[in-house]
Order: C-alpha cells, then sequence, then structure tokens
C-alpha cells in the first residue's frame, strides 16, 4: 500500500493532468488498498458517487464539480443551446446519486449558473469558465476546512477526549476535513487529543477512514463500536462531541450520517457539548426543518451482507437503511463554520451568516 506521507495532503479528488477526466481515490476499499479511478464517463461518476467511492458531503460537490467540466468538454462541438440542454440533463442526473448532502446540488447548480449565466459567449469560453469554476469550489473547500479547523480547535483544550462519528477528515473534504480538522491541526501545533471513532455502522467509515486518518497522522484515535459511546462518556474520557453534517437546516436542524442523533442524545445526557462542523455550503436556508430534509434509504443488503465474510442475516430478512438521520437542533450545543461558530438560537445566528 502506497505510504500517505500526509494525510492533510491526501488528493482524494483531483483533475487529470490532461483534464479529460476525475481521479478519485476508491474509498471503499480504504484501509487496506489505496485505489485510484479514473473516470470520464457520466455512469461511472453516478456510480462512484452511488456507491460511496467518493463520499462525505463537500468530496461529492467537489467531485460533481469536476465530473461536469470533464463531462462537459465531450460535447463541446454542439452549439450553446444543445449543449446547455446535455449539460442540464447530466447534471440532474449525477444530482439524482444521493439526495441527502445539500453539497451535492449546490456544486452543480454553481456550475451550471456558468453556463446559462455566460449564453451569449462561445461554447469553447464556456467550458474553459466551468475548468476554473470547479477548481474555484474546490479552492474554496480548502480554505473552509482550515477555518473551521481553527474554530473547532479553539473549542478544545490540551488533552481533551472528542468523540466523532462517521467522516469528516480529509477524505470526506479537502486538507484537513471539519470535524476532523480541529485535532489534526492540533496536533500539528504540537497538542494532544484522545478521539475516540464510533465504528459506524453499517459501512464503517469511522472505523475504515477516520481511524485510519488520524492513526496516520499521529493522533491517539480509540476505535469504538456504535454502542460503545456511552459508556466511553460514562468513564468521562469525552470533553466534546464533533460531528460533520450533510445539510443543515435554517433552524439547526441538521442531518448526518445515521446514529449521528443517538450520539447527540447520549451527549446531552452525559452534559457534553456537542457541535457539527462544516461549511456554509452545507447549511440549506431554503429548508426551514430537519423535516424537510430527504433522508437517503440505501440498499438493505449493505447490512445483510457487507459485514463478515459469510452473510450477516437471512437473505429473506427484512432491512431499514437509511443513510443519514437528523439531530434537533436543541441537542447542539453549536455549530462550526468558516465564518464563526453559530449558537442558539440557531434561526437567528444562521441567517446573520449570509447577511
Ligand atoms: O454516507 P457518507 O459516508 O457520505 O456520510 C458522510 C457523513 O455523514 C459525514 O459526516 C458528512 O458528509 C460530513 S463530511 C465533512
Amino acid at each position: 500500500m502506497e505510504e500517505i506521507k500526509k494525510v492533510t495532503h491526501i488528493d482524494n479528488v483531483k483533475l487529470s493532468e490532461d483534464s479529460k477526466s476525475v481521479i478519485i481515490i476508491d474509498q471503499t476499499q480504504l484501509p487496506n488498498r489505496m485505489v485510484y479511478l479514473t473516470l470520464d464517463k457520466l455512469e461511472d461518476c453516478y456510480e462512484a458517487i452511488l456507491k460511496l467511492r467518493v463520499r462525505g458531503a463537500p468530496a461529492i460537490g467537489i467531485f460533481a464539480g469536476y465530473a461536469m467540466y470533464v463531462l462537459s468538454q465531450q460535447y463541446a462541438d454542439k452549439p450553446y443551446d444543445a449543449f446547455a440542454a446535455e449539460f442540464h440533463r447530466q447534471k440532474e442526473y449525477l444530482n439524482s446519486s444521493r439526495p441527502t448532502a445539500v453539497n451535492l446540488s449546490w456544486a452543480l447548480n454553481r456550475m451550471e449558473k456558468v453556463v446559462t449565466g455566460n449564453a451569449s459567449s462561445g461554447v469553447g469560453e464556456i467550458v474553459e469558465l466551468l475548468g476554473r469554476e470547479c477548481v474555484n469550489i474546490h479552492e474554496e473547500d480548502i480554505a473552509m476546512c482550515r477555518k473551521i479547523s481553527e474554530y473547532g480547535l479553539s473549542l478544545l483544550h490540551e488533552g481533551d477526549g472528542v468523540l466523532t462519528h462517521c467522516n469528516a477528515g480529509p477524505l470526506a473534504t479537502s486538507r484537513y476535513g471539519t470535524a476532523i480538522g480541529p485535532m489534526l491541526l492540533g496536533k500539528e501545533q504540537g497538542m494532544n487529543f484522545r478521539v475516540f471513532s464510533d465504528e459506524t455502522r453499517p459501512l464503517l467509515q469511522g472505523a475504515r477512514l477516520t481511524s485510519f486518518e488520524l492513526q496516520k497522522a499521529g493522533v491517539d484515535v480509540t476505535l469504538i463500536c456504535d454502542n460503545m459511546a456511552s459508556i466511553v462518556m460514562k468513564n468521562g474520557w469525552v470533553n466534546a462531541c464533533f460531528v460533520g453534517c450533510d445539510r443543515i437546516a435554517a433552524n439547526g436542524d441538521f442531518a448526518n450520517k445515521i446514529g449521528t442523533s443517538g450520539v447527540a442524545i447520549l451527549a446531552k445526557h452525559y452534559g457534553i457539548p456537542f457541535y457539527t462542523l462544516g461549511p456554509t455550503s452545507t447549511i440549506d436556508m431554503n429548508c426551514p426543518t430537519g423535516d424537510d430534509i430527504k433522508i437517503e434509504l440505501r440498499d438493505p443488503e449493505e447490512i445483510k451482507e457487507k459485514f463478515y465474510a459469510e452473510p450477516m442475516a437471512l437473505k429473506e430478512v427484512k432491512c431499514y437503511n437509511p443513510a443519514f438521520d437528523v439531530t434537533d437542533h436543541t441537542l447542539l450545543t453549536g455549530i462550526v463554520t468558516e465564518k464563526g461558530i453559530c449558537y442558539p438560537p440557531f434561526t437567528e445566528s444562521l441567517k446573520k451568516l449570509f447577511e
């Protein structure tokens, strides 16, 4: 397996040198194999998002931006109307791959605005602008993650224990990540934390990705099964919970990986501050509350088949496999964004961010 020199410099999503394809790390193969996939077909891009080869709210937005640029070059010989129609069709298709994380539609809409906003330009020029826009989306995310990490770090003290759920590190974003960023940044500055990483059933992003990233960065990480969070909190080992987010509603309710709301309820029980960390691109002011967030339902086979070498349940057993849940804003201490930390009442503090 290729040696990771610096976790915060992992290229999870990037353009190929000739800009004709987008290259990703196939996250389903981690932590055992570092496999890069070179994608230049719409179907393959859709499949990569659906199957979580590229995953994490900001990363799928970044990927979608690059994918649209790569694909748009393939029909750049069409006249504007036909080009714009094909762009729209492909954009809608990619957008249907996963419904919960708002960053996907946010990035796709941003790319489409380049097409619709430059109708009087030549298609060749529009493609060039698309190339610039996807790089901007990526570079802005790098800067936002860094800021979020700084704000998040300001909430921590040397030696703190932090519990996290799922993966909101470099693989899910760019460079530092969001919920994992403060610990990676703190480590660079000579600080030490004890991180508890929920394994995150059913697809084990916490075990496969978060503990991998933190271990490689030299951060003290302890992997726990999801049902062990309570005892770890009860033992007094957790000073704060930091989790990512896939969509934050205008009232502060937010969707994140299934199981997050349970962690928030436990944290409240034990009096532990609970924060979500994410870029403003994850805030959906058009979504009033968590009830308006569409929760992705995934293939039941992920629960029955993936875990052990042998099936874990009878083929005919009924399964419920939501990929995300919504954490009520009343359980949330604060929302850490690149523009600062929002505190309750969130309806007001979130609105201020966009003023
Ligand atoms: O299904 P996934 O692996 O894409 O879910 C990811 C999460 O829930 C992350 O916590 C979230 O996207 C934030 S990533 C910074």
